[in-house]
């Protein structure tokens, strides 16, 4: 589609081999899109709609066991029956008000980073039963000054703290192919450009990029999910806090959003637990390896290729086979079973407020959203809080320094703090409104898709980005497949 195809194909636009980790790149395509999350949600609706990757197994408590239980994966590799998940992205029309999910771009990438402690051999397979959050679903600014300092700064307030180091673990790398200059290095832009800065730069999509903490206290999984990691000094490597001394694998999931498929509509893109800041961007992993195969895949696999064929222990299943792994069924509660991903209603999936600044509350998983469910809660952006030091450079200032336009529905200013509030009353109890978004005209006609990645190396203390092609034919299918399965198994109950 588009300029995709064009000439960048195989093109290695940065390269520096000395000093690259070893490590491995998982392709995983979606298995569903649904408001489940057993790490936050455990046995009950999750707030926000996700797409999910990995293990069919996955469902409201699925745990390592019940994932590795699962009948298949749709990640390449056969022994990853992980579970990988992060939010939807969802486009709002401004026109219509209505939410139109965002399509992936090649499914989702699971780096796993193999970057142990200085002095030591090998990374730590992650236990079994490791479960961890990484974001924060309710930030809605980043705090610190933009583009980041240097990282030889980044061992002294506030850079050194665990909280400048989660801000930044996030990215949203404006892609666009036939620009090779505008490359941009990952985990550089840690929030997302607004809609006009999008439309004007980022013609191949936005890439959602969200670094793991690496550093383990090597206790039990906590309620939280959080505070047994911790970030290494450099975010995605350096040096572990005292604290927390074990090095596990480094996860670092990459998404491709065609955003570019909205350009010229006016309206905005929201992440689906109602956020149109990027920053409270945030991704979930429940170890689903046998732990000891996995300790042999992080001894083993080190070809710096990243390829996940270049390791002999890995099992890669055929496409076809991934794309047709779907979370089970059975695993999808009743209330959402035909709840509509693709959007076509004037909220989002679960109606979770959208809140534009500040801290958001904790959200309370709503009922499936109907046409005649309550407008969403919106906290329009007051224009002094947008200032310079969030701008992801002064170039792009003036587009981004606008306060994102507000929904038509957004007419009153609420305190975020009121959200949860608002929202609880709309909360389902025992039996959840039947009502179903009504299925949307399909605006995705979708030709051939090109799938870019990176390669993530390091040069000193520098991550340098490789920018390249892969099999064009293959993935296209699988995006397609993917997409198509999709839409159906959540069509099927309306139609
Ligand atoms: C690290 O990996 C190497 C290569 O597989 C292996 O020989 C060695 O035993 C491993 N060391 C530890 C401590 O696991």
């Amino acid at each position: 589609m588009r300029s995709s195809t064009l000439a960048l194909k195989a093109t290695t636009l940065l390269l520096f081999a000395a000093y690259a980790n070893a490590f491995w790149r998982m392709p995983c395509v979606v298995s569903g899109l649904a408001r489940i999350d057993p790490l936050k949600y455990y046995g009950t609706i999750s707030e926000h709609m996700h797409a999910i990757h990995g293990s069919s197994g996955f469902s409201d408590s699925a745990g390592t066991t019940e994932l590795l239980a699962g009948e298949c994966t749709s990640c390449q590799v056969t022994q990853d029956k992980s579970a990988y998940w992060t939010p939807a992205l969802y486009f709002q029309n401004s026109a219509t008000s209505e939410f139109s999910l965002v399509n992936q771009v090649g499914g989702m990438l699971a780096y796993y980073l193999l970057r142990p402690n200085a002095g030591s051999p090998n990374v730590t397979a992650f236990p079994h039963g490791f479960e961890m959050i990484a974001g924060d679903t309710n930030q809605r600014e980043f705090n610190y000054p933009v583009p980041d300092v240097d990282k030889s700064n980044w061992n002294v307030e506030p850079y050194n703290t665990q909280e400048f180091k989660r801000q930044a673990a996030l990215g949203f790398n404006c892609l666009d192919y036939t620009n090779p200059a505008a490359t941009e290095g990952s985990l550089y832009r840690h929030s997302l450009p607004d809609k006009a800065y999008l439309d004007a730069h980022c013609k191949s999509g936005v890439r959602f990029e969200l670094m793991f903490p690496s550093c383990w206290n090597g206790k039990s999984t906590p309620d939280d999910k959080k505070s047994h990691m911790a970030y290494p000094s450099l975010v995605g490597e350096g040096d572990c806090p005292p604290d927390f001394p074990i090095r596990l694998n480094t996860l670092f999931f990459e998404t491709i959003w065609d955003t570019h498929a909205f350009a010229g509509t006016d309206g905005q893109f929201v992440i689906a637990n109602g956020d149109p800041t990027g920053n409270g961007y945030h991704g979930d992993f429940i170890m689903g390896w046998d732990e000891q195969f996995l300790q042999d895949a992080s001894n083993q696999c080190t070809d710096l290729s990243g390829k996940i064929e270049d390791c002999p222990l890995f099992t890669i299943q055929p496409l076809g086979d991934s794309t047709a792994c779907n979370i089970a069924e059975s695993n999808i509660p009743a209330p959402i079973a035909k709840e509509l991903a693709v959007g076509g209603a004037t909220t989002l999936p679960g109606n979770p407020p959208i809140v534009y600044t500040g801290y958001a509350s904790d959200g309370v998983a709503a009922a499936p959203s109907s046409s005649s469910a309550p407008a969403p809660v919106s906290s329009a952006p007051a224009a002094s809080t947008s200032t310079s030091s969030e701008q992801p450079s002064s170039s792009v200032a003036s587009d981004t320094q606008q306060a994102p336009s507000a929904p038509s529905a957004a007419t009153s200013s609420v305190d975020p703090s009121q959200s949860a509030t608002e929202a609880s009353s709309t909360i389902a109890t025992t039996s959840p409104s039947p009502a179903v978004t009504p299925a949307p005209a399909m605006q995705s006609s979708v030709s051939t898709q090109t799938y870019f990645s990176t390669e993530y190396q390091t040069k000193g203390q520098d991550v340098v980005e490789v920018l390249w092609v892969e099999d064009v034919v293959t993935v296209t299918a699988t995006a397609l497949s993917a997409r198509k399965r999709h839409l159906h198994k959540h069509r099927r109950g309306v139609l």
